[in-house]
């Protein structure tokens, strides 16, 4: 009983008083670094984005670079792992050299501080070099299709999508408030989440695959069969791996791998933006998991507005494996 009222020592009032103090501390330091979407062409994008946006806009890929490019939460981090470990399978000790994000930076990403820009990043390095976009096809800057770059695009089923982007925004101080979930399922339903609708996305790389130099994956294949999705994007990038390496690439890069890797698990993101008393960027890794969030009616609801969405491409999408 006295241990209920007085935890670690300190009497009830006062320990109210300092989670009420907490908590105003966290809220101002959201209200401090969580940005506002504005548009671009349609499309939501984080403000900082849209303030350099020319930058973006008039970026030079080169023929050799490769962009990596996903809806958020789509399997971003795992695909660029995998290519990593790909492009230098004979060093894998090289894929610790430095965070994901500073390996591949991410191309549109800014921060006050502009060197840590995706841009300033990628000006500084050598070719041929791993972007990471999750912008949608239309707004990809023109240089990589007239450059003719692969690009590897990752897909992952529209309610785990959703799911895992809810957490990450509940974690990522950067990202507006993403509220309750139903709120935050109808936001992701009509498109209002940050790089906009997940079904224009999906199908807009989709439509171009074809003409392009596009390998288009599911993160639900990766799931179930990921030696034979690493080989798939072995030979894409053309190296034609004995299956040892591509064994050992799967095996280094199993969720729980890449949990414990500091360097692929975004640890190095300060608190301050990754509030992982939240939720952590690892945080399940499992196909399916929407079904602890969605309730019988706004599955129903969702599938019902899915059909609609999705009537004009046909797209092989698994809700579960
Ligand atoms: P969950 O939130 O469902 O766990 P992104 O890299 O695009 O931000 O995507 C993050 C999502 O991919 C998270 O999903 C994360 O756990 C999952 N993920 C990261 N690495 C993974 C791996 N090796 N295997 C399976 N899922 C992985």
């Amino acid at each position: 009983m006295i241990h209920s009222l007085r935890q670690n020592g300190v009497p009830p009032t006062q320990a109210k008083a300092r989670r009420l103090l907490l908590l105003t501390a966290r809220l101002n330091m959201e209200q401090q670094v969580r940005s506002p979407m504005v548009e671009v062409k349609g499309v939501p994008l984080l403000k900082p984005i849209v303030t350099h946006w020319e930058r973006v806009e008039r970026f030079i890929a080169l023929p050799d670079d490769l962009l990596i490019a996903t809806y958020p939460k789509a399997g971003t981090t795992w695909t660029q792992e995998i290519v990593d470990m790909i492009l230098n399978h004979t060093d894998f000790e090289k894929c610790k050299r430095a965070p994901i994000h500073d390996r591949m930076p991410f191309l549109e990403m800014t921060s006050p501080n502009p060197a840590l820009s995706g841009i300033t990043k990628l000006e500084t390095m050598d070719p041929p070099r791993v972007i990471k976009t999750h912008l949608p096809f239309q707004l990809v800057p023109t240089s990589f299709w007239e450059a003719n770059c692969k690009v590897i695009y990752m897909a992952r089923n529209a309610k785990d999508n959703a799911v895992s982007y809810f957490h990450f925004d509940r974690m990522n101080l950067v990202q507006p408030e993403p509220g309750p979930w139903p709120h935050y399922l109808d936001k992701f339903m009509n498109g209002k989440l940050g790089w906009g609708s997940w079904y224009d996305h999906v199908k807009g790389f989709w439509r171009e695959k074809q003409k392009k130099n596009i390998l288009y994956l599911f993160y639900e294949d990766m799931k179930e069969n990921p030696h034979q999705e690493v080989e798939r994007i072995s030979d894409f990038l053309g190296q034609n791996l004995p299956k040892a390496v591509i064994a050992e690439i799967v095996r280094r890069t199993t969720f729980a791998a890449m949990r414990d890797n500091p360097m692929a698990n975004y640890s190095t993101v300060p608190e301050t933006i990754f509030d992982r008393r939240a939720s952590e960027f690892m945080r399940k890794g499992e196909v399916g998991d929407w079904q602890n969030h969605f309730t019988p009616e706004q599955n129903a609801m969702f599938d019902t507005h899915y059909q609609t969405m999705m009537a004009d491409e046909h797209i092989p999408f698994r809700f579960l494996i």
